[in-house]
């Protein structure tokens, strides 16, 4: 049996941690976590300054345990026109489909943390008890003022590379996201090879060859998977699919669908969807994106603007085929139960 010691993770009192995730994860979900023994995460990636403030507040306004911010630290898109222009002329069957047609242009949507002054000043302001980031690290002067605000901070990493520059960067512990991971992979360089580490290998590695809590991420969806993470050398698991069910995510009544059906089998990690590599349910827009011949998508966030114009034409006529629907490769074992009975029930597997 492993014996967990909150002194591992931040003195928290049971290892387990509901992954942030951006437009999924709600102050509902979050607080029910918490309030519950885990750790509860807010996702504030695709959510204005001011949003996050109030998702932040309305969190605090069911319990006052601490909970997790996350935000996304990629580079900002380099725009050309060209890609752009290829990548809706593509889309465009599909847009006709759905008696639409593309837009005339694309836009960056979602700004990054990086160049985000207003959400930094926010974070400082309201003081969450952690905040973690994706897809790379802000400048260690902006790290070093969270802390300094008493905020301990976290950051995923994909690959030994990434977490010693975490390490370096003064990071209080390290998200191992392996590559059964739902969601945005967290890789820092997109042109770098992607050896696309397990969950379990990566663990192993960092916990090996770093000096921080390692959280394991990726493909956990169990008592005993989280287990079976502790005795590799993880200080936490962090779980993202395992939550989506739970009536307090914001998933709508199609994603749940999915989940429960067969298609839950079928995951695949792609950048069509968002111009970022992501795992996702397989659906029309994927297959279509991936089809031999296809044009480069543009980068991220801007595939994402061009998907999420596609989708609202869609769901208009009721068709769901091009939603994003994030879900790492451990879906078809999601189990559909209120928040705080599956952390309780994940804290019984644990020990059992
Ligand atoms: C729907 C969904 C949204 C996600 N959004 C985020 C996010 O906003 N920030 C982040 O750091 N990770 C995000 N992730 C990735 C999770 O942090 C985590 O790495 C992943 O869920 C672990 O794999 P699992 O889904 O198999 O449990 C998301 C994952 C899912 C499933």
């Amino acid at each position: 049996m492993v014996h967990y010691e909150p002194a591992r993770l931040f003195g928290l009192p049971t290892p387990i941690i509901q992954a942030p995730m951006a437009g999924t994860a709600t102050p509902k979900l979050a607080a029910a976590v918490s309030k519950a023994g885990g750790l509860g995460s807010l996702g504030i990636a695709t959510s204005t300054p001011e949003q996050a403030r109030a998702m932040i507040a309305e969190t605090r306004a069911f319990t006052d345990r601490p909970f997790n911010v996350n935000v996304f630290c990629h580079e900002t898109a380099a725009r050309d026109a060209a890609v752009e222009a290829a990548w809706l002329q593509h889309l465009a069957p599909l847009f006709s489909e759905c008696g639409a047609t593309p837009p005339e242009t694309l836009n960056d949507i979602y700004k990054s943390f990086l160049v985000d002054d207003e959400a930094f000043r926010m974070l400082l302001e309201m003081q969450p008890a952690i905040v973690s980031f994706h897809f790379g690290l802000p400048p260690v002067d902006r790290i070093r003022a969270l802390k300094e605000a008493g905020i301990r901070t976290m950051a995923t990493a994909t690959n030994l590379r990434e977490a010693k520059l975490i390490e370096e960067a003064g990071i209080d512990a390290i998200v191992a996201q392996g590559i059964e991971a739902g969601g945005h992979r967290g890789m820092f360089d997109l042109d770098a090879v992607d050896e696309r580490l397990s969950t379990g290998v990566l663990v192993q590695l960092l916990a090996r060859q770093t000096n921080l809590p390692i959280i394991a991420a990726g493909g956990i969806m169990d008592g005993k998977g989280i287990r079976a993470m502790l005795e590799l050398g993880a200080a936490a698991a962090q779980l993202g699919t395992a939550f989506i069910l739970c009536p307090e995510s914001a998933a709508n009544d199609n994603y749940r669908e999915s989940l429960r059906s067969e298609r839950a089998s079928s995951t695949r990690l792609t950048r069509v969807i968002s111009g970022r590599p992501a795992r996702g349910m397989v659906n029309r827009l994927i297959e279509y994106g991936e089809q031999e011949g296809s044009p480069t998508p543009p980068p991220y966030p801007v595939t994402y603007d061009a998907t999420k114009h596609l989708i609202s034409a869609a769901v208009k006529r009721g068709n769901h085929e091009f939603s994003a629907q994030w879900a790492g490769q451990g879906a078809p074992l999601a189990r559909e139960m209120p928040a705080a009975d599956l952390v309780a029930m994940l804290i019984k597997e644990l020990q059992d």
